[in-house]
């Protein structure tokens, strides 16, 4: 029995990759390579010690999906293929609704034939409205959702709607829905992390490259806000944590009936952390002085953010176990190891 990963060269995929292996499972990874390469899954043969079954292809591409469902004996799928850069999504709006809406429908589709019945699907604690509201934080799955405010959002929270409908159309489907907070760190190898292409629009990533000198200083979008410091509080989870989330989702899944509804759930520590804690923890974990100025909020951000994680232990028995100190050292080590990612030089 073999499990797709869609999106398994990127960031999450790979890290997911290596928590799979160890629990045993057998993967097959199919990606377009639009915001990855290959580097990282040669990375992870090394890390596992072993050839992992790699597929370049889209996941819009239906005959190419029908392909891989054909050769191999695909049990589950762990869907993370899509774009994700926010802003991005904001000015090519069509582009994120046919990666990400129209993707999945291919991809759901092909399932369906093949009779494939399980999937665990990336979405993101930006589905949740009104975030800002006290009466809100920590959030629990039952918040309310949809009043996204970019087509990034809006992208995970019609793909949620899909799965759901789906389930209804045919119960027989088991499906995993993990609403992820902010993904961090690498693994302890320092051989797999996170490649942003460009400039980083995330905070840790951004960081790194400060201290690696990429960058002279970090722009801190804003001080102002109602929080312990004034800056930004957010749920940074490890992403060896959110991978073994997964293999947790894959277990609950293949031990579950049928007339099963969805299960929704959030995936983050429930600690939040200010953009001040995380510049003080990573100049401790890297020994390097973080240079930082304030300036004016980013347009969209609210000003906490983080999860009430208990259902994640409930049901899943999964909890996040990883610290903030371990997280910055992952990442220090993953960019001082390779400070242009996976490309030499
Ligand atoms: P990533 O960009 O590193 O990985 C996504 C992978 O999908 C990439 O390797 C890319 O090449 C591939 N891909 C994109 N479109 C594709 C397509 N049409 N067909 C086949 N492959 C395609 O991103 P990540 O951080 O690993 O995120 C994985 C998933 O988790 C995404 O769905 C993302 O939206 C979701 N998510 C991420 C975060 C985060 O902060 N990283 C937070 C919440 C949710
Ligand atoms: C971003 C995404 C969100 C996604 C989440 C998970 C945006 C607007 N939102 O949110 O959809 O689900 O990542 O990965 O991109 N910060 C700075 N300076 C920087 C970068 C960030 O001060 O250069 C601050 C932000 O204002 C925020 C915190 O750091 O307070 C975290 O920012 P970021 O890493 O971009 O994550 P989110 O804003 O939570």
């Amino acid at each position: 029995m073999n499990i797709l990963i869609t999106g398994g060269a990127g960031y999450i995929g790979t890290h997911t990759l290596v928590e799979l292996n160890n629990a045993g499972y057998e993967f097959i990874v199919y990606d377009n390579l639009s915001n990855s390469s290959q580097a990282s899954i040669k990375a992870v043969e090394k890390i596992i010690n072993k050839d992992v079954i790699f597929q370049e292809g889209d996941i819009r591409d239906k005959e190419a999906l029908k392909k891989l469902f054909s050769k191999y004996n695909i049990d589950s799928v762990i869907h993370f293929a899509g774009l994700k850069a926010v802003g991005e999504s904001v000015s090519t709006p069509l582009e994120y609704y046919n990666n990400n809406v129209y993707g999945t429908l291919c991809l759901l589709e092909v399932m369906k034939e093949f009779d494939c019945k399980k999937i665990v699907f990336s979405s993101s604690a930006t589905v949740y409205n009104e975030i800002d509201s006290k009466n809100y934080i920590p959030l629990t799955e039952n918040n309310p959702i949809g009043n996204t405010t970019n087509p990034y959002g809006t992208s995970k929270f019609m793909v949620e709607r899909v799965l759901k409908d789906l389930y209804i159309s045919d119960n027989s489907f088991k499906i995993a829905i993990l609403r992820y907070f902010n993904p961090v760190g690498a693994h302890e190898s320092g051989l797999i992390g996170e490649d942003p292409s460009g400039i980083p629009n995330n905070l840790m990533p951004y960081i790194s490259q400060v201290a690696v000198a990429k960058r002279e200083y970090l722009n801190v979008f804003g001080d102002d806000y109602d929080t312990h410091d004034g800056t930004g509080v957010r749920d940074y989870i490890h992403v060896l944590d959110l991978a073994d989330a997964h293999v947790k989702a894959l277990n609950y899944l293949d031990l579950m009936a049928n007339n099963n509804v969805p299960l929704i759930v959030n995936i983050g520590t429930g600690i939040g952390y200010s953009v001040l804690d995380i510049i003080k923890a990573y100049e401790k974990a890297s020994n390097k002085k973080i240079p930082y100025k304030i300036v004016n909020r980013r347009l969209g951000d609210i000003s906490k953010c983080y999860a009430n994680p208990t259902y994640a232990k409930e049901i899943l028995n999964w909890e996040a176990k990883r610290t903030l100190e371990q997280m910055c050292i992952d990442s220090w080590r993953w960019q001082k190891n390779n400070p242009n990612g996976y490309k030499k030089g």
